[in-house]
């Protein structure tokens, strides 16, 4: 083949490929405009959360997205794992960055759901292990989208290069697969430093009190993310409205809201408009959508 035809060769292979990257991408954006379900650390009301049983069963219940939050084992991997400690779904102290992923795959992080939840106790969740990402992308693949959170970010340096190669290792990516969110603007920006065309989602926390919300704040927002994260309740109390939703719709921001799971509560905020939800139960939100 002459040197022209192989460039020519070259260049359709490229453009192809940056073709099919482009229409995930648009795919995802375009399913982004429907109601997303987005199951809270796998189906985390049923089975131990961020295990595979978690994730399996939300899988299976055709969420739209596997929520999990992620960390650094002390020796750079990453770790599904909500809490910055281990105790209260382990059986382990201390923090989890202090401990290399040999030493984390050691611990059980089933069998306090069991003690917890006898209703919802099951045999087979004592003795399962923390998962790394890349055990969960090997699992589920392109079969699943992802909504990770890049965990107290300050306590786990490196945490964004990290996943932005583990996300460009799978073609998570450009395959249209994951969003990443964070109540850390920095970790967001510095993940939109490494990768333009990952979608981000800001995390905010609406307090109990009467602090009234700075709504022009969510301008700056849509400078980077394609939506915020925030939550129904506080201590009990509701403090998300109807307007509030309006407000960052206006703004061009996706709303998606954790954690619902009571459908009552749902079918509220499906009737104000929000763009999805985070639960722990699936299956409950699922019937009310489908
Ligand atoms: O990521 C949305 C929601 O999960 C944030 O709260 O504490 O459950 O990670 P948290
Ligand atoms: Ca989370």
């Amino acid at each position: 083949m002459s040197y022209f035809l192989r460039c020519l060769a070259g260049l359709l292979v490229f453009s192809t490929a940056a073709h099919a990257d482009t229409q995930a991408l648009d795919q995802q954006r375009a399913d982004l405009e429907r109601f997303q379900v987005i199951a809270h650390r796998g189906a985390s009301g049923q089975a131990p959360e961020s295990t595979l049983p978690a994730l399996v069963r939300a899988h299976r219940s055709d969420a739209d997205y596997l929520e999990l939050d992620i960390q650094l084992s002390a020796d750079g991997h990453l770790v599904a794992f909500h809490d910055r400690e281990l105790q209260r779904t382990s059986n382990g102290e201390g923090q989890v960055n202090d401990f290399t992923l040999e030493a984390l795959q050691q611990l059980d992080t089933g069998r306090w759901f069991n003690a917890a939840y006898p209703d919802k106790a099951d045999d087979s969740f004592v003795g399962l292990p923390i998962l790394t990402l890349e055990e969960v992308f090997e699992r589920f693949g392109h079969s699943a989208r992802y909504y990770l959170e890049t965990k107290a970010p300050g306590q786990n340096p490196g945490l964004e290069s990290a996943l932005v190669d583990m996300l460009e290792r799978f073609e998570m990516i450009s395959g249209g697969r994951v969003i990443v969110q964070s109540f850390s603007r920095e970790s967001l920006l510095t993940l939109r430093e490494l990768e333009a065309d990952l979608p981000l989602v800001q995390l905010l926390w609406l307090p109990a009190d009467d602090t009234p919300l700075n709504l022009e704040a969510l301008g700056e927002i849509t400078d980077y993310a394609l939506g915020v994260g925030v939550n129904f309740r506080a201590d009990d109390q509701t403090v998300l409205t109807e307007n509030f939703i309006e407000s960052a719709q206006t703004h061009g921001l996706k709303v998606h809201v954790y954690t619902v799971n009571e459908q009552e509560d749902m079918q509220q905020l499906i009737d104000w408009g929000a763009d999805g939800l985070f639960t722990d139960y699936p299956e409950r939100l699922l019937e009310l959508v489908n």
